[in-house]
């Protein structure tokens, strides 16, 4: 079985960078969709929520470069091109017609919901192949994301 300079087999470092690119291009195209709300959103709440917005987007950001280096470090190439990100990302696309900041906290916590759940069975995915490293970026990114989501939510409680 070939094995690569960690000793993880052909199959363990494919489907790690498979999944890794995967969740990269849903995470950047999430991040788009962070900043297109922080940037637009309008009402009473609005300082808490914009300022929300850029910590959850840099500690979504700060994940997301550790996958992608994560990437490189297993032989691959990390893919964050906008083109190809476009392609890639299985997100909702983000509407550029909301302005109330309700409308967007539930247009980003759906996403960042089912960018949740994708990153978990990540976990699972990578761990089964015998990459337990990648499937412990997905846990870390998965653990900021929950509690991300729970800050965002609760703004609509
Ligand atoms: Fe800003």
């Amino acid at each position: 079985m070939a094995v690569n300079v960690q000793g993880l087999s052909d199959n363990a470092r494919k489907t790690a960078t498979t999944e890794l690119n995967a969740r990269l291009a849903d995470g950047l195209a999430l991040a788009m969709a962070i900043k297109q709300a922080h940037w637009n959103l309008k009402g009473r709440n609005f300082i808490a929520v914009h300022e929300l917005l850029d910590t959850v987007h840099a500690n979504l950001v700060a994940h997301l470069d550790v996958m992608a280096e994560r990437v490189q470090i297993l032989d691959g190439v990390a893919i964050g091109t906008a083109e190809r990100v476009a392609e890639a990302s299985s997100l909702a696309p983000y509407p550029v017609d909301l302005t109330k900041s309700d409308d967007h906290i539930r247009a980003i916590c759906d996403r960042m919901r089912d960018h949740g759940a994708k990153l978990r069975a990540a976990i699972d995915t990578t761990e089964d192949a015998g990459d337990a490293d990648t499937a412990d970026v997905f846990t870390a990114a998965s653990r900021t994301a929950d509690k991300d989501l729970w800050f965002m939510q609760s703004h609509l409680e």
